[in-house]
């Protein structure tokens, strides 16, 4: 009798089709993580098409399990358990991963376990580097922004997070209002290397009201106006322009979470570390800015590798575990939910970002 399982990690929520094989045993260990993005069938749209991305994760699941189980060096039949997202999500993509879930653990005669994408995300740190809880999880990618304090596997709190555009959305946003390629994220970091982050005075909202909750919109509504001023001046813009508009825009979003962090640790002794997880959490000036609040507030800071800190399907795969070891078994009525907060307590009020879908 061996306590060795197996798990397979499906996930399409999104723009990106990915599998993962886990293994866990005394310790986990990774097996395989793989995830074909769809950024170029999108590209033209200027956003996710819904349709697109189910269709092409449709047609990619099947390639991207074969995949994972060939990396992982094993053969399905040593699938011990599936994992999938569940929700939220765009419905067409978390229906393909679903029904394709459905079928492998029919056919396999193995558990299904349905996963919340942002458990994936909220739960990572634990794959990664097996913090304890409790811990502060603050999330930041194209479609989320959110703290959370996580208590347990299937116990979160939110803290608060954005009542409009996430910060992805704001970055992606900007580098389009400034002529700059998607994803706008790198592009305006880049930029904002060589420009002057205190020339444009831009707003940082809500920081004159309580709590942990955040906007973004107005702030990229000032990008906005200041670039129209500019080029109503002098005609167009200049390389320069450019780069202190990128770098004063990123100084606001950095004050922004900094400080909204700082409020959200504010009165948690107990927590073991801060964790960050979502693609803006690549931005070495925000990042720096997190670790600096973490310090000051004594608990370690901790950025998992950007490819699970990005939509993968090891943390599906992990979150699944997690779940499944506290008994969590799904049936063939497990359905996909487009909507599904972690804290049933106290759900986004607005949105955790427009797009909604990403995480
Ligand atoms: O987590 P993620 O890969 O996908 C989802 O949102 O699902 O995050 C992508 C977002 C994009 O909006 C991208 O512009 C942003 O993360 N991003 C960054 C950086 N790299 C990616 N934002 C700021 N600085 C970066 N270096
Ligand atoms: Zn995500």
């Amino acid at each position: 009798m061996t306590d060795r399982l197996t798990i397979l990690g499906i996930e399409s929520s999104c723009d990106d089709t990915a599998a993962a094989v886990l293994r866990v045993e005394d310790g986990a260990e990774l097996l395989s993580s793989v995830v074909s993005g769809q950024t170029d069938l999108h590209e033209a749209y200027g956003g996710v098409v819904p349709e697109i991305a189910a269709r092409a994760h449709a047609e990619r699941l099947d390639l991207m399990v074969e995949q994972a189980v060939e990396q992982a060096g094993v053969t399905l039949a040593e699938i011990d358990v599936i994992a999938v997202t569940a929700g939220p999500g765009l419905i067409g993509g978390v229906l393909s991963g679903v029904m394709c879930a459905k079928g492998l653990a029919m056919g396999l005669g193995v558990p299904l376990v349905g996963v919340n994408h942002l458990a994936g995300h909220a739960l990572t740190p634990r794959l990664t580097d097996g913090v304890g809880f409790p811990y502060l999880m603050l999330l930041v990618s194209g479609g989320h922004c959110q703290f959370l304090r996580v208590d347990g596997p299937d116990d979160f709190t939110r803290l608060g997070g954005t009542i409009d555009d996430a910060p992805g959305e704001a970055f992606d946003k900007v580098a389009k209002l400034l002529g700059l390629p998607q994803p706008g994220g790198p592009v305006v970091e880049q930029a904002a290397a060589k420009g002057d982050p205190k020339r444009f005075p831009l707003p940082r909202p809500l920081l004159d009201r309580d709590g942990c909750d955040m906007s973004f919109s107005g702030l990229k509504t000032a990008v906005l106006r200041t670039r129209d001023g500019l080029v109503a001046d002098q005609g167009g813009l200049h390389e320069q322009d450019r780069a202190d508009l990128c770098a004063s825009f990123q100084a606001a979003v950095r004050d922004v979470l900094a400080e909204k962090s700082r409020r959200a640790l504010a009165g948690q002794p107990d927590l073991t570390c801060f964790a960050v997880a979502g693609g803006v959490a690549a931005n070495q000036t925000l990042r720096a800015a997190l670790e600096d609040v973490a310090s000051v507030h004594g608990v370690p800071f901790l950025a998992p590798p950007l490819r699970l800190c990005t939509d993968n399907a090891a943390m599906i795969a992990w979150a699944g575990w997690e779940a499944y070891r506290a008994g969590q078994r799904d049936g063939m009525d497990l359905s996909a939910r487009p909507r599904w907060p972690l804290d049933r307590t106290s759900p986004a009020l607005i949105g955790s970002g427009k797009k909604g879908a990403k995480a």
